[in-house]
């Protein structure tokens, strides 16, 4: 007999039915003559009662039974006693009298307990991944990941998306991190490389006339990890012609406030605020910036100017460098003397030098830097960073990019270690109006913020030779909750703003053909205007989820080394197999 329901969704409205049910054992008790079995599967757990005097094969097979073997259980569903009900489970106030027990297969024990929350290190539940994957939690993060993947899937399709499949095996991408290369056994010596994102090919599709397309995608980037960021992950990927990054933006906060709604239960208010890039590093020192909570960055560097402090002042005469603040309320109470100096190792991990604090106490100001500073000097730096008796203000000051990584980070973590965060709060938000360019100190040269197809906003097109640095794109992201979500930016459509912008990064204009010659080559046959954007599907994923880290809402994720410890991936491969690649391994 084949299973008839779920055991997760069997509830009061089946009593008096006999079912079928198949399922893992998750717990027995014996009370002599009576077991209790509890058989989970996806949907959850039920209790079935095996008896001596009902059906006396069962019970024997019952008595056998140990955790994770395998069984099909037929039976009645009862009402439990009043004293037995369970109201912390959904199927809680039923049970299955057994009728039938088979056991379908054994099990070993495994080497942890197949529950919620257990606190196994991560490496051994990497190796038994698929015992992992068997726990509550972990099958509610991956049907959830699922949800929002198809709600993306429905929603782009009714919107008018095309869903096509782009190579794996490509070429270079730009996305600027490093490739994993694949080495092509019929032509010596030539690699691909594995897609960064399908970028160059989405835009191409556009200039075939597709017109919308999306595409749920896995990528792959060579870089350090961290939680939020795999080797290989997944993007939603999509892109639209005919189209302003207003068309693109509203299209995408129609899928948000679907997915928050259909999966989280969360009515988002559309649209999302937009912020200005230089707004969000000003106020909160990042390009991902967190508004749950307060505590904004301060520019104090005039009041250091010139001041007796001059450790500071020396900082703020020049040009591109600052002194700014936060703010912590309470502070004085809050923050003990070893935790101020916990902050400034933490600072410098950001490349901070120090970090100067003044105390506001109720008669005084306790700080390392009051003494170099006048009455007026400290009073302007009360008012500007509106502490009050009992705050404590923190202060860097170094080169801008300094100053905003090192207070940007100590926001959050001043955030996460006082509880200033409310979890049940979702905020997206745009960042709007990010550079085009980014100087790069070591190259000295520009590269590309984003990627070299990104457009220019059109009034800063001019600036393209004059000041490059000061030219915004026409790039957005999508922020929650401090995470980069996604994003993406309108192309650029024309050949030669093209050649301008290859210029600009230190192309030389075969260099440039080299590299993206077959786009450069397609664009001369009619591109429409076209943009579009990348979610992070993982991270999408681990927010809500409420997990720590995307490796929670990917089935085989990999680790720290890049490495996949279940199937012990990469390994080395047989010299033969290296020969037929044309590949000499140097030690
Ligand atoms: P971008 O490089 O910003 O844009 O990537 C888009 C989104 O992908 C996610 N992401 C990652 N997630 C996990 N691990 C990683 N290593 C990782 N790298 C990126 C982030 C990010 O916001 N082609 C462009 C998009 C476009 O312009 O349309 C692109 O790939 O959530
Ligand atoms: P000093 O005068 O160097 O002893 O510094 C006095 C205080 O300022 C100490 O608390 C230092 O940690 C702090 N400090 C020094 N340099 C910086 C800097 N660049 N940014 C922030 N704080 C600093």
């Amino acid at each position: 007999m084949k299973r008839t329901i779920m055991c997760g969704q069997l509830n009061s409205k089946n009593i008096g039915e006999t079912v079928v049910i198949q399922g893992w054992v998750a717990k027995t008790r014996d009370l002599g003559g009576v077991i209790f079995i509890d058989v989970r599967d996806r949907e959850g757990i039920v209790q079935a009662v095996a008896n001596e005097n009902l059906d006396k094969d069962s019970f024997k097979v019952a008595e056998s039974l140990a955790r994770e073997y395998v069984v099909q259980i037929t039976g009645e569903v009862k009402p439990r006693s009043s004293e037995t009900i369970n109201k912390n489970i959904p199927t809680g106030e039923i049970e299955v009298i057994a009728t039938n027990v088979v056991l379908l297969n054994k099990a070993e024990t495994p080497p942890f307990e197949i529950e919620a929350d257990i606190d196994t290190n991560e490496q051994v539940r990497l190796k038994y991944r698929y015992l992992d994957l068997r726990r509550p939690d972990m099958q509610k993060n991956i049907i959830m990941r699922h949800k929002i993947a198809k709600i993306a899937r429905d929603y782009f399709d009714e919107n008018g998306f095309l869903e096509i499949e782009t190579p794996m095996l490509t070429k270079s991408t730009p996305e600027g991190a490093r490739d994993y290369l694949v080495p092509s056994r019929v032509n010596p010596g030539h690699f691909y490389a594995l897609p960064q994102s399908p970028q160059l090919y989405k835009q191409l599709l556009m200039l075939s006339g597709m017109d919308r397309y999306f595409q749920i995608v896995r990528c792959f980037r060579d870089e350090d990890l961290r939680a939020d960021r795999q080797p290989e992950f997944t993007q939603m990927d999509l892109e639209m012609s005919f189209v302003d990054q207003d068309d693109v933006i509203s299209i995408n906060e129609g899928l948000i406030a679907r997915v928050m709604k259909e999966v989280a239960g969360v009515e988002v208010k559309t649209p999302f605020v937009r912020m200005p890039y230089n707004v969000a590093m000003q106020k909160y020192g990042s390009d991902k910036p967190d508004t749950r909570f307060g505590m904004e960055l301060v520019d104090t560097s005039d009041v250091f100017l010139g001041s007796g402090f001059k450790t500071f002042s020396d900082i703020v005469s020049k040009v591109g460098s600052s002194a700014r603040a936060i703010c912590v309320k309470g502070g004085v109470d809050k923050l003990s003397r070893r935790d101020l100096d916990a902050l400034t190792d933490f600072v410098k991990i950001y490349g901070a030098k120090g970090m100067a604090w003044i105390n506001v106490c109720e008669d005084e100001l306790k700080s390392p830097i009051a003494k170099f500073l006048t009455k007026q000097e400290t009073d302007a730096l009360l008012s500007k960073t509106e502490a009050e008796v009992g705050d404590t203000i923190l202060f860097v000051a170094d080169k801008n990019k300094v100053v905003f990584d090192s207070l940007g980070a100590l926001r959050c973590e001043l955030a996460t270690r006082l509880n200033l965060i409310d979890k049940s709060l979702y905020n997206f938000l745009w960042v709007v109006d990010f550079p085009l360019l980014e100087y790069d100190d070591t190259e000295k040269r520009y590269t590309a913020k984003h990627h070299p197809f990104t457009a220019p906003n059109d009034s800063d097109i001019s600036l393209m030779e004059t000041n490059p640095g000061e030219v915004r794109a026409k790039a957005y992201d999508i922020i929650l909750n401090g995470n980069e979500l996604g994003g993406g930016s309108l192309r650029i459509y024309n050949t030669e703003l093209q050649e301008k912008m290859f210029k600009l990064l230190g192309f030389t204009t075969d260099e440039a053909w080299a590299r993206f010659g077959f786009l450069m080559e397609a664009f001369k046959y009619g591109t429409p205007p076209h943009g579009g954007m990348a979610y992070g599907l993982d991270r999408f994923a681990m927010i809500l989820a409420g997990a720590d880290s995307i490796r929670d809402v990917i089935a085989f994720p990999k680790v720290q080394t890049a490495s996949e410890v279940m199937s012990n991936a990469p390994n080395v491969v047989d010299i033969k197999q290296l020969e037929e690649l044309h590949i000499k391994v140097v030690e």
